[in-house]
């Protein structure tokens, strides 16, 4: 999971992300080349085009969306048997139902914590710290970048 969320939760308002940080942009960049990102179909029209070095499955329930140069699954289940066939990680990278579909499943979240409290229409889902390590968290000038991992699962 990588994701960049406010101190309030939002990540999202108004089908945009409502910070322009351009070194958190750097890191998603950096963290997800060469991997395949899963994207629930909101967050692809608000990107508008598929990613440079990564493969994308967008998820919608539409049977006839498609778009070039995006692999398209129904359900979370479908994405990751796609994904399995795909070389790098799986990395999900929202919106809201996604991430909350992908929490059971993620063994590491990549959260980039911004300190700011915008207003928003889209939140991260809250997940059981006690569950969770946090292995790494880098300081940067208005964000942080944190690494969880699932507990047990330390690599
Ligand atoms: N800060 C961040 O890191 C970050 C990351 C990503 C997105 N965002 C922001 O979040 C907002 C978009 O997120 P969102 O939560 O509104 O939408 P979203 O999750 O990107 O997309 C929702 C759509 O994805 C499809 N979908 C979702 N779950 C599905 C499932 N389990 N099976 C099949 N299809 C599924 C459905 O598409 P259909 O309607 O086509 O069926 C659904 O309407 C934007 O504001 C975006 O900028 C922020």
């Amino acid at each position: 999971m990588v994701a960049a969320v406010a101190d309030n939760g939002v990540i999202g308002v108004d089908g945009d992300i409502p910070w322009r940080i351009p070194e958190d942009f750097a890191h998603f960049k950096r963290t997800t080349l060469g991997h395949t990102l899963v994207m629930g179909r909101s967050t692809y029209d608000s990107i508008g085009r598929p990613l440079p070095g990564r493969t994308t499955i967008v998820l919608t329930r539409t049977p006839t969306w498609s778009a070039d140069g995006v692999l398209v699954a129904s359900s979370f289940d479908e994405a990751l048997s796609l994904a399995e066939e795909l070389p790098g990680d799986v990395m999900v990278a929202g919106g809201a139902a996604v991430y909350a579909a992908a929490m059971g499943r993620a063994d590491e979240q990549v959260l980039t914590e911004v300190h700011q409290s915008p207003q928003g229409d889209t939140f991260y889902p809250s997940f059981d710290r006690s569950e969770w390590v946090e292995s790494n968290r880098e300081a940067h000038d208005g964000f942080d970048v944190v690494r969880w991992v699932r507990r047990g699962d330390h690599r």
